[in-house]
C-alpha cells in the first residue's frame, strides 16, 4: 500500500491539490538552499541584462522539487513556460513545430529529458547553441534540407536519471542543479505550509513525525499528511498529534526509520536471500518484484543515503545498519567484506 505514496497515477482531487501546494515563488519554496541562491542569481542576472535565462538542467530523485522550481523560475523571470516530456517528443518534426512555436524568451520545460530519443537529441543540439534546426525534406536522392530559425529560447530540462543524459546535451546546460533530499527542518516547514493551505489542524509533534518519515521527500510528506489528516478524521477528533500521525503511519507500514515496505523488502532479500550482498540488481528486482529502474531510482539513492546499502563493482550490499535494523547478527566475518566494518 505505501508504495502509492511513491508513484502514483494522480486522480483528479490528487492533481487539484498538488496545484494548490506548488510554491509559486522562490520565498514560499523552504529548503535546497545552495540550489535555490544559484537559481536566484542566475534569474537576476538574466533579468539585469533583459535577457533570456540560458539553458538549465535540473536533476534529482522524485517528488523533490523540479517541476515546482520549473515553474518558479518562469513565473521569477515573467517568462512564458511551456512543458513537454522526453518520450512524448519521438520525431524531429515534432521537436521543430514545438520550437517554432515559441516566442523569444519562452521557457520550454521537457521533463524526463534522459529519455529523448537520440535522433530528437542530436537536433536539439543547434536549436539549444544557435537557435537553428535543419529539418531533412524527403529521403533519397531527392532529400534536401531546410533550416528553420527558433526563437532565443530557455531550455529547462529535468531528469531523475543525470547519469543517462549523453554528455554531448549535458555539456550544452549553462547550469546544471542537483536536488538533494531535504533536511527534517525543512520538510517540518513544508508539512505546516501545506497543512495551512489545506486547513489541516496539525501539532508539531505531528508535523515532526511526518517530516521524519517522509524519506526526505515534500511529495511523500505531503502524501502522508493527507493520509493523517483522513486518520485523524475517523479515528482522532480530526487533529493530527503526535501519535495520531505515528499510529497513521504504522498503519502504512512505515517504520520509524521512514522505511517503507519496498525499502525494507530490498533490504530483507538481499540479507535473507544473498547473505548481505553483494548482489546485482537484476536479482533484487526478481526477489522483490519491482522494477530495476524503479529500485534504482526511487529506493537505492534514500537507502544508501541513509546508510543501509553500498553499491560496490560487484552488486549492492547490504550495511551492518542494515543488518541491525532486520535484528540479525550478520553471518560473515570482516574479511569477507573488507569495505564494511563491523
Ligand atoms: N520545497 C518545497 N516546498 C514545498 N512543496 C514542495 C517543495 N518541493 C516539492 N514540493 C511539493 O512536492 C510535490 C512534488 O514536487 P515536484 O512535482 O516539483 O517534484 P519533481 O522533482 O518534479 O518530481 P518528479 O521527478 O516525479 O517529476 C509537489 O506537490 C510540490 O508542491
Ligand atoms: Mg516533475
Amino acid at each position: 500500500m505505501s508504495e502509492r505514496f511513491i508513484t502514483s497515477t494522480m486522480n483528479k482531487r490528487d492533481q487539484k491539490r498538488d496545484k494548490t501546494l506548488r510554491p509559486q515563488r522562490f520565498r514560499e519554496f523552504p529548503g535546497q538552499e545552495k540550489v535555490k541562491e544559484r537559481l536566484e542569481l542566475f534569474v537576476k542576472a538574466a533579468k539585469g541584462r533583459n535577457e533570456p535565462l540560458g539553458h538549465l538542467l535540473l536533476s534529482g530523485p522524485p517528488g523533490l522539487g523540479k517541476t515546482t522550481l520549473a515553474y518558479i523560475i518562469a513565473n521569477e523571470k515573467g517568462a512564458n513556460l511551456k512543458t513537454s516530456s522526453g518520450p512524448v517528443i519521438e520525431k524531429p518534426g515534432e521537436l521543430a513545430g514545438l520550437l517554432t512555436s515559441l516566442q523569444e524568451g519562452d521557457v520550454l520545460f521537457i521533463d524526463e529529458i534522459h529519455r529523448l530519443n537520440t535522433t530528437v537529441e542530436e537536433y536539439l543540439y543547434s536549436a539549444m547553441e544557435d537557435f537553428f534546426i535543419d529539418i531533412m525534406l524527403e529521403q533519397g536522392p531527392g532529400a534536401r534540407s531546410v533550416r528553420l530559425n527558433v526563437p532565443r529560447f530557455t531550455l529547462l530540462g529535468a531528469t531523475t536519471r543525470q547519469g543517462m543524459l549523453s554528455a554531448p546535451l549535458r555539456s550544452r546546460f549553462g547550469l546544471a542543479c542537483r536536488l538533494d533530499y531535504y533536511h527534517p527542518e525543512d520538510l517540518i516547514e513544508i508539512v505546516k505550509r501545506s497543512a495551512g493551505i489545506l486547513n489541516i489542524d496539525i501539532e508539531e509533534d505531528g508535523a515532526l513525525e511526518i517530516a521524519g518519515r517522509c524519506r526526505g521527500t515534500p511529495r511523500i510528506a505531503n502524501n502522508l499528511l493527507c493520509w493523517a489528516r483522513d486518520y485523524a478524521q475517523v479515528n482522532a477528533d480530526n487533529i493530527i498529534t503526535g501519535s495520531t500521525a505515528t499510529a497513521a503511519l504504522e498503519m502504512l507500514n512505515i517504520d520509524d526509520q521512514g522505511l517503507d515496505e519496498m525499502d525494507n523488502r530490498i533490504l530483507e532479500a538481499i540479507i535473507h536471500s544473498f547473505n548481505g550482498g553483494p548482489v546485482g540488481l537484476k536479482n533484487i528486482s526478481v526477489t522483490v518484484g519491482e522494477e530495476e529502474g524503479t529500485i534504482e531510482e526511487v529506493y537505492e539513492p534514500y537507502l544508501i543515503m541513509e546508510g543501509f546499502l553500498v553499491r560496490t563493482p560487484k552488486g549492492r550490499q547490504a550495511t551492518p545498519k542494515a543488518w541491525r535494523k532486520l535484528g540479525i547478527t550478520p553471518t560473515y566475518g570482516t574479511n569477507d567484506h573488507p569495505q564494511l566494518e563491523f
